[in-house]
């Protein structure tokens, strides 16, 4: 079998995946090609409110087919992604699958970080990844 039909049959024809960080850069990219595969229930994640920029994405992912729909939420903060959590599931019941791809970039020498550079960082990839 091709690679491309496997990671097709991956992708549930009506599945609901789970992407933080999916109105960003990479999340953007998940979020396209899981619409590109056919029909899928999309939640996208981020800590900020839906602002015009953010809403006009989020409409041109809808014009792509499939039903996709925004949370907020801080995935650093264990309470708010426990609640992201289940907002899906009494919106979509079953989550099928999550791409974890919410991140801040503070992009320096690793020697030159301040401890609180690394802390952005590392929050929503250790925590987010924990809760
Ligand atoms: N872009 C690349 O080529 C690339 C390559 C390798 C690795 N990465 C890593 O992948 C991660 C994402 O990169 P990106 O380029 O997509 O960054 P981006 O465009 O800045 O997007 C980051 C996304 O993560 C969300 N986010 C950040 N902290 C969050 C939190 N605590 N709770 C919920 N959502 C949170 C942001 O939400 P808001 O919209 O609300 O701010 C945004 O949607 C980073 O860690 C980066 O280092 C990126």
């Amino acid at each position: 079998m091709r690679q491309e039909d496997k990671e097709k049959q991956l992708i549930k024809s009506n599945g609901t995946y789970l992407i933080t960080g999916g109105l960003g850069e990479l999340g953007l990219i998940f979020a396209k090609y899981f619409l590109e595969q056919g029909p899928v229930n999309l939640i996208l994640n981020g800590h900020s409110e839906l602002d015009d920029k953010r809403r006009l994405k989020l409409e041109e992912l809808n014009q792509m087919g499939g039903n996709v729909v925004y949370i907020k939420a801080d995935i650093t903060q264990r309470k708010e992604a426990a609640l992201l959590v289940e907002k899906a599931r009494e919106r979509f019941e079953t989550i099928n699958g999550v791409i974890h791809s919410a991140g801040i970039i503070r992009d320096a020498f690793i020697l030159k970080k301040k401890r609180a550079e690394v802390e952005d960082v590392l929050g929503s990839k250790v925590y987010g990844t924990n809760t």
